[in-house]
């Protein structure tokens, strides 16, 4: 009911389309900076490809667990979880769980477990590839894969940019946002040296845009300098609306459709929907 009414306050005539991409497009949600909306980001963003028709997966790949909390997946100790697929080599499928109440979205939660990992990785074999091989080890073909990154440039992150072919950067508009990101393109060009040669940064995101501050035109002004094409037009506001719906569990797309925060989050997941048909046609 709730996925009905948001996608009838969103696009109300249905005139939008978010067209499923012709090959499955696999997307890690990162950027080693705390707190600038990755978590967020990847939840409202696949629960609107969602809601349009697309088949996504959501890999919670932070120890933090905020991805599994935000879309109201068990994900307390004893549950299996992504750290059994990376370190256990239990499929994905047996661990991903359906996400209520929102049809075609499914999730990997994280528990605590995986706090261990990003030690444990360390001694074992291919230790770079093991969520890749997960992942393309996976039966079903999802339109979208979003890999949750934590806030650290470790193994894990590493484990996400070596399965993705893309890179989403959610930048937070304040200042200091741009300090850092030298760090996380430096690791990217690395991975892409020796470990995934055609990983791409395909989209830059603004988020948390406070209008009422200049500091945020500057910083949007030098991050469309800086990466071009790749910013989405669609910036995300700092929207309270936004940040409340994680404690009930929901995305602001289904919390409240009609928020700014939701609305923002829809016309980037139309963009980047958009985009992955000019890049390769449609399913
Ligand atoms: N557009 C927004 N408006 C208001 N609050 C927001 C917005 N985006 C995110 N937040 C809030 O900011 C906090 C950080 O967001 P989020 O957890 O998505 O960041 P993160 O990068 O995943 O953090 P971490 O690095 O800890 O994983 C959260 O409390 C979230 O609810
Ligand atoms: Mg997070």
């Amino acid at each position: 009911m709730e996925a009905m009414r948001a996608v009838q306050i969103l696009n109300p005539s249905g005139e939008v389309t978010m067209p499923r991409p012709a090959r499955s497009r696999i997307m890690c949600v990162a950027n080693q900076k705390g707190g600038v909306g990755k978590t967020t980001t990847t939840v409202n963003l696949a629960v609107a490809l969602a809601l349009h028709g697309n088949r996504v997966l959501v890999v919670d790949l932070d120890p933090q667990g905020n991805a599994s909390t935000g879309l109201n997946v068990p994900h307390h100790a004893g549950i299996p979880d992504v750290y059994d697929c990376l370190i256990d080599n239990v499929p994905l499928a047996e661990v991903a769980q359906a996400v209520e109440g929102i049809p075609n979205l499914w999730c990997v939660p994280a528990t605590i477990d995986l706090a261990g990992a990003e030690i444990e990785l360390v001694s074992v074999v291919a230790r770079e590839s093991r969520l890749s091989r997960a992942i393309t080890g996976h039966p079903e073909k999802f339109d979208y894969v979003f890999i949750d990154c934590p806030p650290s440039l470790g193994l894990l992150t590493v484990n996400a940019l070596v399965a993705a072919q893309e890179v989403l950067i959610p930048i937070q508009c304040e200042y200091y946002a741009l300090e850092g990101l030298n760090q996380l393109i430096n690791n990217i060009n690395l991975v892409r040296q020796h470990l995934n040669p055609t990983l791409d940064v395909s989209t830059i995101l603004l988020t948390m845009y406070d209008r009422r501050t200049r500091l945020a035109d500057a910083v949007e002004q030098d991050v469309r300098n800086h990466f071009g094409e790749k910013v989405l037009q669609a910036v995300i506001p700092r929207n309270v609306r936004v940040s409340e719906a994680p404690s009930y569990g929901q995305s602001v797309m289904t919390y409240d459709p009609g928020s700014r925060g939701a609305t923002s989050y829809f016309e980037a997941a139309q963009e980047i929907a958009e985009r992955g048909v000019k890049m390769g046609g449609v399913a």
